[in-house]
């Protein structure tokens, strides 16, 4: 006699996306599989989890959601994405994870914030000395990128195009830890949804339209080559990260792609901005990866695979 085993969707806002998943998933469990909303109240220390994975969309927000699924994974939930290593990572991080698995990476320098943070004085910032911002824009050249370490959704990203421009611009952003990036001036620009670490699509996106223009529906075909580099790519920082739902952006400049944006552990999958057919995509992928999980769990995660890799590229084991 089999029990049935529950998969449980934390969300927000977005309404397209997870009542197809939901649909997807209860299409494909064979009654033994089913998916619903996650409830939650009050978190108690002896809390036990009635399911077998939670896929989580929104804990970025919500901070005590975050809290709730470190708690869930640790007691043996498969928790998608891996919580832990969301905690811990950001956009300056992961161009080192990328170095790891051979990604190439715009030229990037992590700046100390602008205005200080909350409960800290001069005397906080003893061991902080001045920027010699001629060398950091020696090294980058402009135009400059400047956007938040800890960023999503396009807030505080700045294109700037001289130095008088950068400062305007760096002035702003509060006591956000920012990072300036060299400007790929790039021929092409992919978003590309990596599922389950295995299953990858690759979509032309242009990120110079407006919104509801940015997945191109009739782009040129993309070279063969050029489409191999980029699914390895992808699905190679998606794997050392350890998503098994991530998007990865990548700007082609000379032939070669730079990876822009990839730790999207909660990526856009709204039917009406990534269209009809990504969004049918991204539904069959997750609804299948998600049941594979169920299936066959795995050990509790606290990283990807980066670690290892990055031992390894150093010839340290
Ligand atoms: N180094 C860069 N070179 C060229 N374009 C960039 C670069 N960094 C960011 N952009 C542009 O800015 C957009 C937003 O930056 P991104 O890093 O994707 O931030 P977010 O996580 O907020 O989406 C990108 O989609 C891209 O069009
Ligand atoms: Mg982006």
């Amino acid at each position: 006699m089999s029990t049935v085993r529950r998969i449980g969707l934390l969300f927000g806002m977005e309404d397209t996306f997870p009542w197809a998943l939901i649909n997807a998933i209860d299409a494909r469990g064979g009654g033994e599989i089913t998916a619903a909303p996650v409830e939650i109240s009050y978190l108690r220390d002896t809390q036990h989890f009635d399911y077998a994975l939670i896929l989580d969309r929104i804990s970025h927000e919500v901070p005590y959601y975050r809290t709730f699924l470190k708690v869930a994974a640790a007691r043996g939930v498969q928790v998608v994405n891996n919580p832990f290593w969301w905690s811990a990572d950001d956009k300056y991080f992961g161009n080192i994870v990328a170095e790891s698995v051979g990604v190439a990476t715009p030229r990037t320098v992590l700046l100390p914030h602008k205005d200080r943070p909350p409960n800290t004085e001069a005397n906080s910032f003893r061991n902080l000395r001045l920027v010699d911002w001629d060398e950091v824009f020696g090294y980058l050249g402009f135009p400059i990128f400047l956007k938040p370490a800890y960023g999503g959704g396009w807030k505080d990203v700045y294109k700037c195009d001289t130095p008088a421009e950068f400062f305007a611009a760096y002035d702003n952003t509060r006591d956000l830890t920012m990072m300036a990036q060299e400007a790929i001036d790039f021929e092409d620009y992919y978003r590309i949804y990596v599922i389950g670490r295995k299953h990858v699509h690759v979509m032309r996106y242009d990120p110079k339209q407006p919104h509801h223009l940015r997945y191109v529906l009739d782009a040129p075909r993309t070279e063969p080559a050029l489409l191999t580099r980029l699914r390895r790519d992808a699905l190679a920082l998606s794997e050392a990260l350890g998503y098994d739902m991530n998007t990865v952006e990548l700007a082609v400049r000379g032939g070669i792609p730079y990876a822009i944006d990839f730790t999207n552990p909660a990526p856009d999958a709204d039917a009406h901005s990534v269209g009809p057919a990504n969004f049918t995509w991204i539904v069959d992928a997750m609804a299948e990866t998600l049941i594979d999980r169920v299936r066959n769990p795995l050990p509790l995660e606290l990283t990807g695979a980066w670690p290892q890799t990055t031992a390894l590229a150093r010839g340290h084991v």
